[in-house]
């Protein structure tokens, strides 16, 4: 992360352009870990080349294999992963730095749990202050030593694992794909079968990408929307070579200043449209986005690989929206940038149960109330309810990222079609998940 203290953002006259968007965050991250996981060599192209990625290259070749960039263009980057196998890693001296990546803690810890070895996984400052008790307990249950700071609800996280595990029947208590991916990856060394039940969908990146790879996954969703995911124990991950689609989450960005921007029409190659994963689109599109979708790779039906589309946004009249829990789970990562398109649709946008934001790179709920009511915004946060009432002329003013990537580039899209000019406190940390996303605002604009 660069030391920049603070950027700012001018007005943008119209918005232009066709683009690629790094790749998606949270298939690479499983890229990478199940590269470590299968003997022999495996190869991920187009992964993306933010911060929390190399954090988790960083993990994988410590714990054993071979990690080599082969190609990079500062947004993505190629690897070629050798691993010994799961049987032959490596016991790290000193603890895992997972720098600010909840994804790398949260998931490695379920992959050390079933291996002959003992680590600590830590971070930095904000990572340290997000809850692991979700993945302590879980983990626990499967016969692996795991601990965290100040009663196990904190970072550094340390786990000696045990082969075998104990297959356990579990139901999260919070909707979390990283939840539920570490209790998959420590079902791969349990003894007998295990099962995570939802009661709302998640990503489910890890469960094609494990089918992928020769485990056979099974997921059910049920009518009222909870899913069932089980595999058994025992299973080899095989290498195996991956293209990594464009992060959605990153693309979010650009459909929402398309859509907000009176002068806009924006191309987007190559975005991983999966159906955990699309909710910003259909959403969007629910407040009246004219967003455009090719699909360039269809959705398997055998629950394998990861569809994408090229998606076409221009400037949109857009209406407010009631968002639901459910719809929150399924927006996750997208409800920042959602509360900034809510700025700008007409009349009055709520979204309720979001209290998981106060649990991300910051607390989120404080971070956007702050920085968009800064701007002007009608913005009010009652304990785990967004109101936001539009449209508002937005018209910049300071904001703080907090050091958080998704309220870094909020603001930074906020200050394209807000009428003064917007600061952007700590815009370094956008390159946590995009990098190379300022030089990309200057090339749209232009
Ligand atoms: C992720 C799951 C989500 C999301 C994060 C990436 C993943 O976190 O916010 O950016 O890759 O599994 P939670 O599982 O904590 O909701």
């Amino acid at each position: 992360m660069t030391a920049e203290e603070a950027r700012t953002i001018t007005p943008a006259a119209r918005l232009r352009g066709e683009l690629r968007v790094p790749g998606d965050k949270s298939i690479s991250h499983r890229a990478l870990m199940l590269a470590l996981l299968a003997e022999g060599e495996s190869h991920i192209t187009a992964a993306g080349d933010g911060a929390d990625i190399r954090s988790t290259a960083g993990i994988v070749a410590r714990l054993g294999a071979t990690v080599e960039r082969v190609r990079e263009d500062g947004r993505t980057v190629d690897y070629r992963v050798i691993s010994p196998g799961v049987d032959h890693l490596r016991q790290p001296d000193g603890a895992l730095d997972c720098g600010n990546s909840g994804t790398s803690l949260r998931l490695f810890s379920g992959i050390l749990a079933g291996l002959p070895i003992s680590a600590t996984l830590d971070g930095d400052a904000s990572l340290r202050s997000r809850p692991v008790a979700r993945i302590v307990e879980p983990l626990r249950l499967m016969g692996a030593t795991v601990a965290g700071r100040d009663g196990d609800a904190l970072p550094p996280v340390s786990v000696t694992g045990r082969s075998p595990l104990r297959p356990i029947d579990y139901r999260t208590a919070v909707p979390s794909a990283q939840v539920k991916s570490a209790i998959l990856f420590a079902a791969l060394r349990a003894d007998g079968r295990t099962t995570v039940r939802e009661a709302v969908a998640t990503r489910d990146h890890t469960e094609r990408m494990l089918r992928a790879r020769g485990i056979a996954v099974e997921r059910i969703v049920e009518a009222d929307g909870s899913v069932t995911i089980s595999l058994d124990g025992g299973g080899r991950v095989l290498p195996v070579d991956e293209r990594v689609p464009g992060d959605a989450s990153g693309a979010a960005f650009w459909l929402v200043a398309g859509a907000i921007h009176p002068d806009a029409a924006l191309r987007i190659f190559d975005v991983g449209v999966n159906p955990t994963r699309r909710a910003i689109i259909d959403i969007l599109r629910a407040m009246g986005a004219k967003i455009d979708e090719r699909i360039t790779s269809p959705a398997a039906d055998d629950g394998v690989g990861e569809p994408t589309a090229t998606l076409t946004i221009r400037s949109s009249r857009l209406t407010a929206i009631d968002l639901s829990p459910v719809d929150v789970a399924s927006a996750i990562d997208e409800i920042p940038i959602l509360c900034l398109a809510a700025t700008q649709a007409t009349g009055t946008t709520h979204i309720r149960g979001a209290g998981e934001l106060r649990h991300k790179e910051s607390d989120r709920l404080a971070g956007i109330q702050a920085g968009l009511s800064a701007l002007g915004a009608d913005i009010r946060v009652d304990g785990d309810d967004i109101t936001i009432t539009g449209p508002t002329p937005l018209t910049g003013g300071p904001t703080d990222s907090l050091d958080d990537h998704r309220l870094a580039m909020t603001f930074a899209i906020a200050g394209l079609v807000a009428g003064g000019s917007t600061r952007v406190a700590r815009p370094g940390s956008a390159s946590i998940s995009y990098p190379g996303f300022f030089t990309e605002i200057e090339r749209l604009r232009a």
